[in-house]
């Protein structure tokens, strides 16, 4: 359920016409839902009730910080996975000991920013990463508090390029070789090991893989203590797929997800940490954008949009279907006609639907991309010179612009010429 509903004939974001913020700002622009960000939030926080949690907002699905700080300020912590989001997360006012760092590939600068900044703790992805950890806190005086990303080797069952929890892939060290890995962790000065961690992979639409792998790390975990570890934390990733339509079967719900987690791993009595990122965010925000033209092609209308491939770019790199509805509420019983939805990039991976049913849109229109919120602003690029995409967050009936459109001299003048030009 989001708050991005038609009323009065147009499409409102909570209790502001989207038209009006469009005259505002400008297209294309991404539009998030305060309400819905505190609703996703809340239903973790609610499903892991009774057990001691901490819900880390992946902030790499949407990292604004005025996104940040209303999930941290209803005691969200946050997962990062570079230095980049550990210092934005602190920016917005998240204390350090909220802060989980994940990663595969964590360098010093970033291991010793966050030692020096404060850390929840560390998810450790290799034996040499934890070298470096314990090399680098035993040199400013601290101990990092870590867990171990297990690969569990479970099929997440979802798309090849978001699944992460096989063992062909790059995550975390193979559960085979924990035990050893644990005795190596717990013998260097600078770790204190407290838990397990582990992630499958992104958009799951079934528990099953999630079952598989908590079984595995709550075995793990009876393993590890009897080895003489205290394990007392266990990160059990994010992950949870979104409904992208209105027609496909629901995804589990977060209550069926906590439930499960109770049933998996609740009698350890563990502290649980989750760290969903497209369950908050996703459904939380659209990517508005207007028609530019409509244009006959041979045999297919091409619907013509001031956003591309550059501001939302999950059709092209993962055939992800948006829903993308008029801002203008189109009346009952109008025909609809089949659209190829493009954008003006010079390619034709450029292209967001094809034969897509659609009431008839003229240029000037502007329509919404629904489930736009995670993945979507935080991937775009500046491909083309497009100026990265503003961002506006909608509470009640105000809104504000969370991020700016650059204007052309603020991209152009990144560039220096080198003195022999
Ligand atoms: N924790 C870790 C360690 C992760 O790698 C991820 C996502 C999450 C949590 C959050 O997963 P979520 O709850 O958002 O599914 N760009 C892709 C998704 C990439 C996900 C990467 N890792 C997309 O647009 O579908």
């Amino acid at each position: 359920m989001d708050h991005f509903l038609y009323r009065n004939g147009e499409l409102y974001a909570e209790d502001v016409s989207v038209a009006d913020i469009a005259a505002a700002v400008g297209t294309p622009f991404y539009l998030y839902s305060t309400a819905t960000l505190t609703r996703h939030y809340q239903l973790f926080d609610d499903a892991l009730n009774g057990m001691e949690h901490m819900v880390c907002y992946a902030m790499k699905a949407a990292s604004n910080q005025a996104i940040l700080k209303t999930l941290a300020d209803l005691g969200a912590g946050m997962d990062v996975v570079s230095g980049g989001e550990y210092a934005r997360a602190k920016a917005a006012g998240v204390p350090g000991e909220r802060i989980v760092f994940s990663g595969v590939g964590k360098t010093r600068g970033e291991v010793r920013a966050a030692l020096e900044g404060g850390i929840r703790q560390f998810n450790v992805e290799s034996e040499p990463e934890l070298l470096v950890i314990s090399e680098i806190a035993s040199s400013l005086g601290k101990i990092a508090p870590i867990t171990i990303r297990v690969n569990p080797d479970v099929d997440a069952k979802t798309h090849a390029k978001i699944s992460t929890g096989k063992s062909e892939n790059k995550f975390g060290i193979p559960i085979s070789k924990a035990r050893a890995v644990y005795a190596e962790a717990a013998a260097l000065p600078g770790i204190d090991v407290i838990g397990i961690d582990v992630h499958i992979g992104s958009q799951l639409t079934e528990l099953e893989p999630y079952e598989l792998a908590y079984r595995k790390v709550a075995e793990l975990t009876e393993l590890l203590r009897a080895d003489g570890h205290n394990i007392r934390r266990l990160d059990l990733g994010g992950g949870l797929g979104i409904p992208y339509t209105r027609s496909n079967e629901a995804p589990p719900l977060p209550s069926d997800y906590g439930a499960l987690i109770k049933r998996s791993v609740g009698h350890l009595g563990c502290e649980i940490e989750i760290e969903p990122g497209r369950l908050i965010a996703g459904n939380a925000g659209i990517l508005v954008s207007r028609v530019i033209y409509v244009k006959q092609g041979e045999d297919r209308q091409f619907l013509i949009l001031d956003g591309a491939m550059n501001d939302l770019i999950r059709p092209a790199m993962y055939d992800a279907h948006h829903d993308i509805v008029p801002v203008l509420e189109p009346d009952a019983g109008v025909e609809q006609q089949p659209y190829d939805i493009v954008g003006p990039v010079c390619e034709s991976g450029d292209t967001f639907a094809k034969n897509r049913m659609m009431p008839p849109l003229a240029a000037g229109d502007l329509v919404a991309f629904r489930s736009a919120g995670a993945y979507g602003a935080v991937m775009a690029s500046e491909y083309n010179t497009r100026p990265l995409v503003p961002e506006v967050l909608a509470k009640g009936d105000q809104f504000a612009v969370i991020r700016q459109r650059p204007d052309f001299d603020e991209i152009i003048n990144r560039d220096t010429i080198p003195p022999w030009l």
